[in-house]
């Protein structure tokens, strides 16, 4: 049997595993308006009440039907654009205008969601069980500045891009880079898996010797992946890191959705706010470099991975600890039960 026809999960359309997702920038979802939004094949109402918390919802009406992304957002509740009806912030029918008693109408869905990084992420796991939304290990309880950077699409599934910045045999073909990566693996969750490399830096020339005196241990290179569709990557000399998160989701289709977020340190005094946004300049050409990158190929490859190597250790671990992932209910296909 190719090792291809054992993996059930891995790069497989319609499973969703459970993780967060993003749907929409945060400035789309203005205070006192509902907006619409989708994730996979379910439709969705988001929007942010006057305490400027953002809740989503099921989009549709339970009466008729009606759109809710028309309706009409009062204090904390959402009213529907057709007959009035009103939903509490929890989705419960509070009023009905044409009667006093509410027949015991069935409230609206709610879902899960957050924001962060400028973002709002959807949660497709089971309620009681939310996992952090992506913090960047090293960054993990410092205060933090951060940039949306750019949207990107790929005719592959989000897996299939993810397993490109482990690939160490093509940055070597495609990218001719001189240093061979070997990137050790580390699961820190059962939902996330760290990547990080173990080789120095070169010395195969001046420059490169030059360079070495910044990296005091192996070349800078360190990748974290939560549930096989969103990751973050760290690379740079000692003395500055640069961080991208690269936020993925799937389409019906198939393919990936993009989007980089920029992310540096906090720095004090006068030197932080003039300081950080040439930072997270500098981080969005690297980020636009990793987004853009190998288009050609994703945009044609019919990924099977019928026949691995030795060298392609780093991206096994990962297939197989995506094989491990649990699967969202509802939003694909491939239920959990
Ligand atoms: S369709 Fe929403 S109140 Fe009638
Ligand atoms: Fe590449």
């Amino acid at each position: 049997m190719a090792y291809f026809d054992r993996i059930k999960q891995f790069g497989v359309n319609g499973f969703v595993p459970e993780g967060w997702y993003w749907l929409v920038r945060s400035g789309e979802v203005k205070r006192g308006k509902a907006h619409p939004a989708k994730f996979l094949k379910t439709e969705l109402v988001l929007f942010r009440g006057e305490d400027n918390v953002v809740r989503a919802f099921d989009a549709y009406c339970p009466h008729m039907g009606a759109h809710l992304c028309d309706g009409f957002v009062e204090g904390n509740s959402l009213r529907c654009p057709f007959h009035y009806w009103k939903f509490n912030s929890d989705g419960k029918c509070i009023e009905i205008p044409a009667q006093v008693e509410n027949n015991n109408i069935p409230g609206l869905k709610s879902h899960k969601i957050q924001e962060a990084y400028g973002l709002i992420w959807l949660w497709t796991g089971d309620m009681s069980d939310p996992e952090e939304i992506p913090v960047i290990p090293e960054l993990k309880g410092i205060p933090t500045d951060y940039k949306l950077g750019s949207n990107f699409l790929k005719k592959c599934h989000p897996n299939v891009v993810m397993i490109n910045a482990i690939d160490a045999q093509h940055f070597r073909s495609v990218h001719q880079l001189i240093v061979d990566l070997n990137m050790k693996v580390t699961p820190l969750s059962k939902r996330c898996i760290q990547l990080s490399n173990t080789t120095p830096m070169p010395e195969k020339n001046s420059l490169l010797r030059f360079a070495k005196r910044f990296y005091t241990k192996a070349l800078t290179y360190e990748m974290t992946y939560w549930w096989g569709h969103t990751g973050s990557v760290m690379v740079g000399p000692d003395f500055i890191h640069f961080y991208i998160i690269f936020a993925l989701r799937p389409t019906l289709s198939g393919h990936t959705e993009g989007q980089t977020i920029l992310v540096t340190k906090k720095r004090k005094g006068i030197l932080g706010p003039l300081l950080n946004p040439i930072i997270l300049f500098a981080t969005k050409l690297v980020g636009d470099y990793f987004a853009k990158g190998d288009t050609i190929i994703f945009n044609r490859i019919n990924f099977k991975f019928n026949n691995p190597i030795r060298a392609d250790k780093a991206i096994i671990d990962f297939v197989e600890h995506y094989e491990e992932q649990i699967g969202a209910k509802n939003y694909m296909t491939h239920e959990r039960d």
